[in-house]
């Protein structure tokens, strides 16, 4: 059976993991072996106790001596020494869990950053929570007090069949027999619950998705009366997660009862031979009492120690999560010999660009643009139509797929991704507004700016505009997602984020959508301050906005339609833009 259990713990990948987490543990492996050794005592200290009853009852009962104060007073010093013990094990077992968990939680937390843009298109905000945070602190500080439960049982056990042995050789081999066939039923434990385990996983993290998606999308649901829907749904989830904990319980919650009357059956087995044996005068009264007080203290420990077992293997299921995550390797990343991009003085080279985020659709195809430097190029086309996409190449969000992206004649991968992404300022469409104040997220820009540099950007983007009506000017607290902003205040801080980081590159998807007429004049002003001297990609649905870039760019389905500037554009008769154009001005 040892062989048994041996063969599963290494199909776990419990020795590769083991591998793995050793650095989290080094740092504190003293404590993390102490906290594991002193179940041995503590689980000892049970066949103590019940090994000293033998004397007890042999001096007591048969020699009617009253020598044996000793005994109880053994007793109280050695429950008292296992209670110290215990508590220091709960201490020092939590204390090094928990470190190893912020530990390998920090690490996750750092590689979850820097994963693809991909990864976060593909996944949910409650898979994230429940992979990188509880998968870590079940595989960290649940295993660990897992091990501690099951290792100071087996220690118990362990010990408590000594003093069976030492009692009765005879009785306790009925015992072993029994126990064998007891624990059998473990070794099967893994393969029932594992699918299950991972289901539930996912299960639950659909539930923490629906709190967040119950969060964001509040307005939403409000506006469109969501709520019968939105709480059928999360019912429906619920439902799941409780079938699947039952299934759990179907599947392992036998295990104990079952436990729990094969050793009743070996108890009652044993009193009956042992009562033989003492008549037969093979045992003295005193070993049998010793026997069975042995017997009684073994019962505990055997019948949790499935449960242990049971929460070790879960505990290890969440440990092959975590290192699933942990191996993950980035597709996006620094080529060996990556070089730093310090200027753009050699422009920006679209060649033969192709991209797809899926095999099923191609988004954009057969791309080839120049952008020289300080020019500024507008993307016009139809919704869709890969516009967003395009931008998002150039600082790698995503590869392309087909061909490639030159910088000063360069493949962009030839770059290191930080300073590649360093000569571009991003103003999305919908820009993310950390929790904090207007400063602290305009500083996002750049974290070591000077005042000046401050209330340049602040001044540049219009932002000033409305904070000088805040009580709190810059230090106004603005919620999460900016909640407390308009959307063109919020685009406006995003542009004063991009300005404050001064980059040589300016991309703009739709960054003025937000605003009215007036407030986009205005915003208009900040754009044109942002864009000037600079080399500029904007996206912009109103065309009266890109009417003075030096080059338009109609992309239609993927494709370019056209190149050219307005007045070529306007002045061809057949031109998509000049339609759409005249459409607008209308
Ligand atoms: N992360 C993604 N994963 C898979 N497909 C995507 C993803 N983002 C966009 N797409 C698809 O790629 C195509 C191009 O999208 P893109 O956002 O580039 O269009 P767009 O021209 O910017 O449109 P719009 O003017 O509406 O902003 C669309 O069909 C879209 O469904
Ligand atoms: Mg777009």
């Amino acid at each position: 059976m040892l062989k048994n259990l041996f063969a599963k713990l290494k199909k776990t990948n419990f020795i590769v993991n083991y591998r793995q987490m050793w650095p989290f543990i080094r740092p504190y492996w003293p404590v993390a072996l102490l906290a594991v050794f002193i179940t041995i005592p503590i689980g000892a200290l049970d066949g103590v106790i019940a090994w000293a009853l033998k004397p007890y009852m042999d001096v007591v009962m048969l020699e009617k001596s009253t020598n044996t104060l000793w005994i109880p007073v053994l007793i109280v010093i050695f429950s008292a020494t296992q209670s110290a013990l215990t508590f220091t094990a709960s201490y020092t077992n939590a204390w090094v869990g928990n470190r190893i968990a912020s530990d390998v939680k920090i690490k996750l937390f750092e590689k979850l950053l820097q994963f693809d843009t991909s990864y976060f298109d593909t996944n949910t905000s409650g898979n994230v929570v429940m992979r990188f945070n509880r998968d870590v602190d079940s595989a960290c500080a649940g295993l660990l007090h897992n091990i501690k439960q099951f290792s100071t049982r087996f220690f118990s056990s362990v010990t408590l069949l000594g003093v069976l042995f030492y009692n009765s050789w005879q009785l306790a081999l009925i015992a072993v027999i029994i126990l064998f066939a007891a624990l059998f039923p473990l070794t099967q434990v893994r393969k029932r619950i594992k699918d299950i385990n991972q289901q539930s996983v996912f299960t639950n993290a659909e539930v923490l998705t629906h709190y967040n998606e119950s969060f964001g999308g509040n307005r939403v649901i409000t506006s469109y009366n969501l709520y019968d829907y939105q709480t059928a749904r999360f019912d429906d989830t619920l439902h799941r997660v409780f079938k699947l904990g039952m299934k759990m319980v179907q599947r392992t919650g036998m295990l104990s009862p079952l436990m729990h009357f094969v050793v009743s059956l070996g108890i009652a087995l044993v009193i009956w031979v042992g009562s033989w044996l003492i008549l037969s005068h093979q045992i003295t009264a005193g070993n049998f009492v010793s026997f069975v007080a042995a017997l009684i203290l073994l019962y505990n420990p055997i019948k949790s120690i499935g449960n242990s077992f049971n929460n070790v293997q879960i505990a290890l299921m969440a440990m092959d999560r975590v290192f699933e995550l942990m191996n993950n390797v980035p597709q996006i990343v620094d080529a060996p010999n990556a070089e730093q991009l310090t200027n753009i003085s050699g422009g920006i080279e679209y060649k033969n660009v192709g991209f797809s985020y899926t095999r099923e659709k191609q988004v954009l195809e057969n791309i080839n643009l120049k952008i020289n430097k300080g020019e500024t190029v507008a993307l016009v086309g139809n919704s869709g139509g890969g516009k967003s996409t395009f931008v998002s190449l150039l600082p790698r969000f995503y590869d392309v797929t087909q061909g490639q992206i030159l910088i000063n004649n360069k493949d962009i991968r030839q770059y290191s991704i930080q300073s590649l992404r360093q000569q571009m300022s991003i103003v999305f469409q919908d820009n993310y507004i950390f929790a904090g104040t207007i400063r602290e997220n305009i500083m996002l820009g750049k974290k070591n700016a000077t005042e000046e540099e401050l209330q340049n950007a602040v001044h540049n983007a219009y932002v000033d505009a409305f904070v000088k009506d805040l009580p709190n000017g810059l230090d106004t607290q603005i919620g999460e997602r900016g909640s407390l902003l308009s959307g063109g205040q919020k685009q406006r801080i995003a542009i004063a984020r991009a300005f404050l980081k001064n980059a040589p590159i300016v991309i703009l998807d739709e960054a003025t959508s937000a605003l009215d007429n007036k407030s986009e004049a205005e915003v208009q002003k900040a754009l044109d301050n942002l864009m000037a001297d600079r080399t500029v990609i904007v996206i912009a649905h109103r065309l009266s906005t890109v009417r003075h870039a030096d080059k338009i760019v109609v992309i239609n389905y993927g494709k370019i339609a056209e190149t050219g500037t307005h007045n070529e554009l306007i002045n061809n008769p057949n031109s998509i833009y000049g339609a759409l154009y005249h459409a607008q001005m209308k």
